[in-house]
Order: C-alpha cells, then structure tokens, then sequence
C-alpha cells in the first residue's frame, strides 16, 4: 500500500517546486550576472542553459523522484547502491546552504523594519557593514550580532514549523501563502519601478546586447552556474519535492513549467532592478553602469540608497524587503526538506524527530555567520558551495545516471508514461553530451581562475578552511553516510 506522503494537488507541487526555484537568486543574482555578462547579449547563452541543461535535468529530477518515490540518497541507492553518495553529497549541499541562506532572509526582515523611516540614514554601505553588521575582518568571526541572531531564529520557528507538518500541511500550505503573495508584492514592485524617470535608461543599459562578449567562455560558465542555482538543481530538493508527486503526474510538463515560470521571474526582477538602477543613475547625474552591484551590495547597499531617493520610499522598501523574505523562505524550505527526508528514511525515524535533529543542526552552525565575521564566512561559503558543491554536483549526476547507470532510456520511458509531451534523442543528448562537457569546461575554467587569483583576495588560510574545507567536506561527510545501510523498510514521510 501506497503511504508516502502525497502534494494535495498538482498545483501544490508546482507552487513548491516554483517556491523553491525562485528565491534570493532571482532578485539579488540574476541581474546583476546577466548586466555583467553582456546585458541582452547573456540571453543567448541562458536560453541555452535552460533549455538544454536546465530543463532536461529538472525532467530527470522529478522522474527520478517520482520513479523510486524516496528521499534523493535513497533514490539514487535505488538506481545504483554506488551512487547513493551522489544523493548524499547533494544532501549535504543543501545542508550547507541552509546554514547561510536563512541569514540573507534575517536582513531582509530587518531591512524592511529598517526601511520605515529609512533608518539607514545618508551612508548605507556604511551603516550595512558599521551599525546593522558591525563586521570584522576575514578570518574574525568577533561576538554574536544579536540584530541578526533574533530575526534568524524566528525564521528557524517558521521553517521547521512548516516542515514539522509534513508535506501537505506544511511545506504545500507555506508554498500556497507564500508564493501568490510574492507575486503580486513583486509586480507591485516592478510597475512602480518602471514608471520612475530614469527607468527606461536603465532597461536599456540591461537589455543592450553586448555580442562580442558572447564567445567569453566565462559567459557561459555564468549562465549555467545561474541556471543551477536557481532551477535549485543537483541540490536533492527536486528528486524530494517529487518523490511526493502521486503516480499519475504528468512530469515533463511540471518541469517546463516550472522552468519557464522561474526564468519569468528572473526577467521580471531584472526589469525591476534595473528600471530603479536608471532612476538612481539619472538621480545622480551617472551611467547606469556606475551604480550596478550584485548579491549583497545591490540589496544591501544600493537599493536602501535608492529607496531613500523614492517617493513614499518606506512603502516601496517595505515591500522589496519583503519580497526578498518570501521569495527566501519559501526556498529555504525546500532546501531544509533534503536533510529531513533523507534522515527520516536512513535512521527510520519520525518526521519530527528528523526535523528537530536536522535543522537543529543547522540552526546551531547558522549561528556562525550571525556574527561579526559572518558576512565574509557567507560570501566564501557561498563562491565554493556553488561553483564546487552544486556545479559539480551537478557533473557528477548527469555523467552518472547517462554513462554508468545507463539509465537515460528507462528514465525516458517512466517519464513518458505519465506525461503528455514525449522525450525524444535531445533530451538524452542533452544530458549524455552537452551538459557533462560543458559542466566538464566550467569545472576548468573555475579552477584556473582560481590558480590566477584568490577568491576576493580574502587570505588564503580563510579560503582553505572555509571554502575548500567544506565544499570537499560535503562530498566526503556524504561518502561517510552511505556506510551505515538502510533499513529494511522504508519508512515513510
Ligand atoms: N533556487 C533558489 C534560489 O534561486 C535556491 O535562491
């Protein structure tokens, strides 16, 4: 008898499986990495990414999922014992990133506190790194900044509340409060933005294509190490969420939906952003090209510097802090689940217990980046999780389920058994040869810019210990995990 735990409709799956795609990579990463990557021009190489390695491996994901109904490890146990460490690493990832992402979530609380009467006053950068953050230098980690330590854990309440609940109650409820909020705080967002003066200098600065960037192999290192992260790929969540899916569910069309409602709003966000880049650049008297950031100091220093320039800018502020919390929550969630799903099912324990032990944890090694150094620790753990952890991650599955399982073709019959549109030779194209070799060349590339020059130029002790460290240490801690074996039966989610 069937008793995993099940999404109470299809459209609960999809606003999780978009929940956790779009998130703090959308706002905060997308517009600054296609600006930087050749504006207009980057569509090329992201459309690219999508459509031959984002999507097919999001279609692998959920058949993945919804073929062996289990936790990732599990799942990929299922396919090959010897790539059960593949599920685990990816297990790990997220661990990982659930530790540093919830502290993004936790300034944007208080940045939207901060936006009523635009309490950063007339130097942002400033009061960022000086009053909110108090930061030390890399390598320090100094006290605990209590102005980041409450907000955190009120968002570890909220995220192990919803996943205490289990599937339906709490991971699909969040999604159904979350997601249709964050859309309409978001256009609300965009549609002020575009009608500020300055806006229109600013889409242009974002859409002019820069063609000679396009042979840039750094350029498509970029729009796939984008794609990754945001379609919240290799990261175990979407074998997961969809190992949840009942069995009649279309898959191919979830993960095209999926695919495009997230690339839509990482274009929205990048119209928004950079509408109110044109308004700051216009303002004062600049080229838009002066006033572009990306991650922390586009969301942390340039748009609380905008927002005081706006009219009735603690509305505005508001409300892009808060579209920063919900996009983030919601994505935190899912990243979160790996680790339960995987717990519950390796130690055959309850969901409960698997929560409290899970993100007990992680809420415990969160604490960390709560301090004066924790902006530093971010940024490294952040670079080498993403470019070492996901990415290759991400190789590492596909050259694994394509070339040692050889399981493409028996992937491809389950997932065209269920879905209405059917896989043909691309999709096992895609991810038997143009996926791996161009993971293969970002893999390069990201190794022999960082031979070139440290990351950031932090100190290289730094990079070693957090960096390095932990982005191997998932792939080892991973391989350590598969010792213990499963239990007999399954226990269920
Ligand atoms: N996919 C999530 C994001 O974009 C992790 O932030």
């Amino acid at each position: 008898m069937e008793n995993r735990s099940q999404w109470g409709t299809r459209l609960g799956f999809l606003l999780a499986a978009i929940g956790s795609a779009v998130g703090l990579g959308n706002i905060w990463r997308f517009p600054a990495t296609a600006f930087e990557n050749g504006g207009g021009a980057f569509f090329v190489p992201y459309l690219f990414a999508l459509l031959t390695a984002g999507i097919p491996l999001l279609i692998m994901e959920y058949t993945i999922g919804h073929k062996y109904r289990s936790s990732s490890p599990r799942s990929f146990s299922k396919i090959s014992k010897g790539m059960e460490w593949i599920g685990w690493w990816q297990v790990l990832i997220s661990f990982v990133i659930s530790t540093y992402y919830p502290i993004i979530i936790a300034w944007s609380v208080m940045y939207a506190y901060f936006s009523l009467g635009t309490q950063w006053g007339d130097d942002p950068t400033g009061f960022f790194v000086g009053d909110f953050l108090n930061l030390a230098d890399a390598g320090t980690f100094g006290s605990i900044v209590p102005a980041v330590m409450i907000p955190l854990l009120i968002i570890w309440v909220i995220v192990l509340f919803f996943l205490g609940r289990g599937v339906k109650k709490g991971i699909e409820l969040a999604n159904r409060i979350f997601i249709p909020t964050l859309f309409i705080v978001f256009l609300i967002i965009v549609i002020r933005a575009v009608t500020l003066p300055g806006a229109m200098e600013g889409l242009d600065a974002f859409f002019k294509p820069d063609w000679g960037r396009i042979a840039d192999g750094s350029v498509w290192v970029a729009a796939y190490g984008q794609i990754f992260f945001s379609l919240s790929i290799a990261f175990a969540i979407m074998i997961t969420y969809s190992s949840y899916l009942p069995k009649k569910s279309d898959i191919t069309n979830n993960a095209f939906i999926t695919g495009f409602a997230n690339s839509s709003f990482e274009l929205l966000a990048g119209i928004g952003v950079f509408a109110v880049l044109g308004f700051m650049a216009v303002q004062s008297n600049t080229a838009v090209s002066e006033v572009v950031a990306g991650g922390v100091g586009l969301a942390f220093m340039v748009f609380p510097e905008i927002i005081s320039q706006m009219p009735a800018s603690g509305f505005f502020g508001f409300l892009f802090f808060a579209s920063l919390f919900l996009a983030g929550l919601s994505s935190m969630i899912s990243i979160s689940e790996t680790y339960v799903a995987g717990l519950q099912e390796k130690f055959s324990i309850s969901r409960g217990k698997a929560v409290v032990f899970g993100g007990g944890l992680a809420l415990l090694v969160s604490l960390f980046y709560a301090t004066q150094g924790g902006l530093n620790l971010l940024d490294t753990v952040d670079y080498f999780i993403n470019n070492y952890g996901v990415a290759l991650a991400g190789l590492f599955e596909v050259v694994a389920i394509a070339w040692f399982a050889r399981s493409l073709k028996d992937l491809q019959n389950h997932a065209d058994s269920v879905s209405d549109i059917k896989l043909g030779i691309w999709w096992r194209l895609c991810l038997g040869v143009i996926t791996p070799l161009v993971l293969g060349y970002m893999m390069l590339e990201n190794l022999r810019t960082e031979v070139s020059r440290p990351y950031e130029d932090y100190p290289i002790d730094f990079l070693f210990s957090f960096g390095w460290v932990v982005a191997i240490g998932a792939m080892f801690v991973g391989a350590l995990l598969t010792i213990k074996k499963w239990p007999s039966k399954d226990n269920e989610a």
